[in-house]
């Protein structure tokens, strides 16, 4: 069975992210009411919380195609060029890591967006050539980890904006067993909240460990899973009962013992745990700031009471 399999198509099974939700079972109908293309649509949020996802519920819901690629695919504006018209009128052109898209193809969407019209110079020196084209009208979803890593001019083209949010428990435990449910795996209540409870507030997460933890119930168990069957599965892989992983307790640990807690810059941080900045900020920060274990200050990244405690290390007496 497919991740595609797993993934739900239509906004009625979309879990969780009720305002998000909300909002597109108003937009969406009323745009194919007035026979429009519905207005573009930027998607932010950490990974794995169903920016793609999403996108495709978008098309399905719309009727039309999608059109997939992202923003280091696009090299060249007539790569852009290519991919616009081809579109059929009310198509969706989804572009993943919108924010990586190069300056001459960012120019090339601009009037793309705004009045469906595509811009573009055929040809070098003296003929060289301006042609102008219409295009159908189209959506255009954007997704990006965060929606300052954009243009402004870029971000302003958008008339729809849908932030992502981390997943609480009991929407991630209807999801594991939603997928388990499609897998095939029989699990009960409490074995879909384990891996519901350590899966980072995530669905793609969540959906990664039912699969691991099915693989350890086949082998070191019965194929069932449940709350006993999930930790001791969980525990082996490395999860904690927080639900960090390795590289989350690197930083953590990293932020506390090399930096006596902070405040400690980014780059440091990076440079301690040999891991690249962006991956810091879009990855790893996200939850361990939203579960309050880490704090963004205006002089660098502080560990809280939460992590000192987390890892039973006692608090030093100057940061009580
Ligand atoms: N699988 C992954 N994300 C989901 C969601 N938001 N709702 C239902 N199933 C999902």
């Amino acid at each position: 069975v497919t991740e595609e399999k797993i993934r739900p198509q239509y906004l009625k099974d979309y879990i969780g992210q009720p305002a998000v939700r909300e909002q597109m079972e108003i937009f969406i109908p009323a745009a194919k009411a007035r026979g429009e293309a519905l207005d573009h649509v930027l998607i932010f949020g950490p990974p794995g919380l169903g920016k793609t996802t999403l996108s495709h519920i978008i098309a399905n819901e719309l009727g039309a195609n999608l059109r997939q690629t992202s923003g280091p695919v696009l090299e060249k504006a007539g790569d852009l060029a290519a991919l616009l018209t081809n579109l059929e009128p009310h198509d969706v052109l989804f572009v993943d890591e919108i924010h990586r898209l190069s300056p001459v193809v960012e120019e090339i969407l601009y009037p793309a967006m705004e009045d469906f019209q595509l811009d573009i110079m055929i040809g070098e020196g003296p003929a060289a050539r301006s042609i102008k084209l219409d295009l159908p009208p189209f959506t255009l979803v954007g997704a990006t980890t965060r929606a300052g890593l954009l243009t402004s001019p870029l971000r302003d083209r958008f008339g729809i904006v849908q932030r992502l949010e981390f997943y609480n428990v009991p929407d991630l435990q209807y999801i594991v067993s939603r997928a388990a449910g499609i897998l095939g795996v029989d699990i009960d209540d409490a074995g879909a909240y384990e891996i519901a409870r350590r899966a980072r507030g995530t669905p793609r997460i969540a959906n990664r460990l039912l699969r691991r933890v099915r693989d350890y119930a086949q082998v070191k168990a019965n194929g069932s899973i449940d709350a006993e069957v999930a930790d001791q599965a969980l525990n082996m892989l490395n999860v904690d009962q927080q639900g960090f992983d390795h590289m989350d307790r690197r930083l953590l640990l990293a932020v506390l013992e090399k930096f006596e807690g902070g405040p400690v810059g980014v780059d440091n941080v990076a440079a301690a745990i040999g891991e690249e900045r962006g991956t810091i900020e879009d990855v790893l920060e996200p939850y361990l700031i939203q579960q309050g274990y880490l704090m963004r200050t205006p002089r660098g990244r502080m560990a809280t009471k939460l992590a000192w405690n987390h890892f039973s290390l006692s608090i030093p007496d100057e940061k009580k």
